[in-house]
Parts: structure tokens; C-alpha cells; sequence
């Protein structure tokens, strides 16, 4: 794979695009987590060191092909000027011819942003001539966003067939930390999955069954397998479908002796910002929403834990922006940290909203790695050839 590291790669002057993931969390307009554009500035320094002509593509959401204000690249661009104390200009047009005359305009060593890429629905069908036109921005192309890497969209993949393609920094040091955890791994291994991108990550847990002896199901993804077990989860968090799958998960689950762990009891509220009662999963009124893990779910989790060599984490237990139902991710987060502290198990935690609650609770000593990749990293470890490595390979 080539790198932006190599000798022979002369970038002054040359028109460098490089795909980053700025998907931050993000509040009324206001970004609350900045880790994902922490991550980037190695890779960008080093362009500027370089005096390269910097187009930054990335995409914050799922806006689905159509343009979303809300889901507008702007305020993080705002954002990196600030952490780089320089200018970087937002480019909200349409990419079409005149975007590179706005390029060529700006001098070397500095940074456009693109507008969010997922804004064009050719992105994520990974279209050939949406592929093209974006290469055709530049003269090399920079991949920097392992955590989009399992996606095969332009901007990742398609791109790579029309411009010489390196991997950034970023990408790098992800790469090389979970190949040195894939293959020093040791059992018992325990994957703890939450969070709500129930439909990215579902149809992974079905083929971790059979490298995991222990999967702990959580969050917004606990919610989906309660459901389709038969249990009323009210208005909880929940996409339909998936019953086929869960019956999956279940019966493969006995067939390569890997324990499925979904929650006991819960913590319910009939508000995202009122107070939480505990109760049975199988006791969840339909004006009721699931939005934490209870007390024996978590002294179960914790059990699992003590017996596990390795764990591997991603996605919260519940909605931890209202402190009411952060218990179950902070609990998780505590037993982790003792259990790695002690030298006992070698921990890794990965995703977005995952690298957020781990900040928020100041708890990165409690893992001995922390990935900014969710899906991708589920993948990683899935052992899949994820299209961003192939298409740099
Ligand atoms: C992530 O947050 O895992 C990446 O930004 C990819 O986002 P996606 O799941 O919407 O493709």
C-alpha cells in the first residue's frame, strides 16, 4: 500500500484530495466531540509542510442523496481552521467544472472543504463518472478514513481507479493496530456491541459468532434483539425487519458455542430527558423507551468480563447525553478499566459515539487501544477485505 510517507512522493504544488471522516456527533448545530477531527491533523500538517493545494472531502450523516442543512460540513471546517489557526475555505457549490478554477485559485499549502460529499446520492452508489469527476479535482488522492473504509462509495473507493491513491497517517496507525490485535489476540474473546446503526452492524454480529466466544448486545442493537425474541420494547429505539436475522445470530450462536448476552433488565422513560425506572425487559410499557442497561444486565456483563482474556468494544449502552441513562455505559467503561489496569485483559474500543463517551468519561487508560472506526472496525475484525484497504492495495 502506498503511503503519503513515501520518499519519492514530491507534493509541492500538486492538488491533494484526501477523504477524511468528519462524522462528529453533533447538537443543535454545534459539534460535541472532536476526536474524529483531532485524528486528521497529522495527515493535513503534513500536507501543509509539504505545501500542497489541500481539498478535503468528507461526509457527516446519512443524508441520502439530497442536501440536509443540518448535515452541512461548515461548522467543522470553522472547526479545523480553529485547531490549525489558519484559513480553510468552505466550498458549499456543486462540484462541476468551475470547482477546479476555485482550487487552482488557492495557493500551496492551503485547504479547501468540500461540502458533504453523501449530499450527492452518486457518492454511495460509488457511480463511475461521480468516481471520475471528483478524481479529476486533483492530482493525487489521499485516503485517511479507515472509519469509511468498509464502504464502497466514490469517494473511497471508486476514485482510486482514476488518480494515484495513497493511504494518510490516520490510516496507517489504524491499520497497523488492529492487525497486531487480530493476530495476538487471545481467548476468551467478549464483543461487546451497542449504539443504534442496527442496520450496519446486525448482519456483522452473525459472522463474529464464529471467531468470539462471547458477544454482549447492548443499546440501541439490544433493543433489536429483544424485539424480535417476542418482547415489547414500546417505543425504543428500533428499525423492523431483522427477524431472520436474529433467529440467526440465535441458532448459529449454539451451533459454534458463542454465549449471546442481551439485556436482562432495563432502564425505561417515556421521555429522551426525563428519569429512568428500572424494570424487567419483558415489563416495557408501549409509551415506554428503553434507554439503558439495568443492574443485573450489568452485573452479568461484569462476570463475562472477569473471565475474558480480550474484549473488544463498540457502541454505548444507552442514551449517555442524559446522565439518567449513562450508568450502563459508564459501569461498562469502570470494569473494563479495572479488569485492563490490572493487566488482566487486553482492551479495545472503536466508532464514533464510542471515542466520544470514552472522552466524556475520561476513560482512554481503559483500553490499550481506541479506534475512531465503528462499522469498519466490527469488519476489521470480521476478517473481511474492507473495499478502502483493497482499493490502496
Ligand atoms: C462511522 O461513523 O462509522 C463512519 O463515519 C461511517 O458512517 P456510516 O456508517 O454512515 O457509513
Amino acid at each position: 500500500m502506498n503511503s503519503i510517507l513515501d520518499k519519492n512522493l514530491i507534493l509541492k504544488g500538486k492538488k491533494v484530495i484526501v477523504r477524511v471522516d468528519l462524522n462528529v456527533p453533533m447538537k443543535n448545530g454545534s459539534i460535541t466531540e472532536i476526536s474524529r477531527i483531532l485524528k486528521i491533523l497529522p495527515t493535513i500538517k503534513l500536507l501543509i509542510e509539504k505545501e500542497a493545494k489541500i481539498i478535503i472531502l468528507s461526509h457527516i450523516g446519512r443524508p441520502k442523496g439530497k442536501t440536509v442543512s443540518g448535515m452541512s460540513l461548515e461548522p467543522i471546517s470553522k472547526k479545523l481552521a480553529n485547531l490549525l489557526d489558519m484559513k480553510v475555505f468552505f466550498n458549499k457549490n456543486e462540484i462541476n467544472e468551475k470547482t477546479l478554477i476555485e482550487i487552482d485559485k488557492i495557493s500551496n499549502g492551503s485547504i479547501m472543504m468540500m461540502e458533504n460529499i453523501r449530499f450527492y446520492e452518486k457518492e454511495e452508489q460509488n457511480n463511475d463518472s461521480f468516481s471520475k469527476k471528483i478524481a479529476g479535482l486533483g492530482d493525487i488522492y489521499v485516503n485517511d478514513a479507515f472509519s469509511c473504509s468498509h464502504r464502497a462509495h466514490s469517494s473511497i473507493q471508486g476514485i482510486t481507479k482514476y488518480i494515484p491513491s495513497y493511504c494518510g497517517l490516520q490510516f496507517i496507525e489504524e491499520i497497523n493496530a488492529l492487525k497486531k490485535i487480530t493476530s495476538e489476540i487471545t481467548k476468551p474473546v467478549t464483543c461487546i456491541i451497542g449504539g443504534s446503526k442496527i442496520s450496519t452492524k446486525i448482519k456483522i454480529i452473525s459472522n463474529l459468532i464464529k471467531i468470539f466466544d462471547n458477544i454482549i448486545i447492548v443499546g440501541g442493537m439490544g433493543n433489536a434483539l429483544l424485539k424480535n425474541t417476542g418482547i415489547n420494547i414500546g417505543k425504543s429505539v428500533c428499525d423492523d425487519g431483522y427477524k431472520d436475522l436474529v433467529e440467526e445470530i440465535l441458532e448459529k450462536s449454539k451451533a459454534h458455542n458463542c454465549s449471546i448476552h442481551y439485556p436482562i433488565d432495563v432502564v425505561v422513560s417515556k421521555e429522551l430527558d426525563g428519569n429512568g425506572t428500572i424494570k424487567e425487559s419483558n415489563e416495557v410499557n408501549n409509551d415506554e423507551m428503553i434507554l439503558d442497561i439495568g443492574p443485573k444486565t450489568i452485573a452479568s456483563i461484569k462476570n463475562v468480563i472477569n473471565k475474558s482474556n480480550t474484549v473488544l468494544w463498540n457502541g454505548p449502552a444507552g442514551y449517555f447525553e442524559n446522565p439518567n441513562f449513562a450508568n450502563g455505559t459508564k459501569e461498562i467503561l469502570e470494569i473494563v478499566g479495572n479488569r485492563k489496569y490490572k493487566d488482566k485483559i487486553y482492551a479495545v474500543a472503536g466508532g464514533g459515539e464510542t471515542v466520544a463517551v470514552i472522552n466524556k468519561f475520561n476513560k482512554l487508560d481503559s483500553f490499550n487501544f481506541v479506534s475512531t472506526a465503528g462499522g469498519a472496525f466490527l469488519e476489521y475484525l470480521e476478517g473481511k477485505e474492507l473495499p478502502g484497504i483493497k482499493a490502496l492495495s
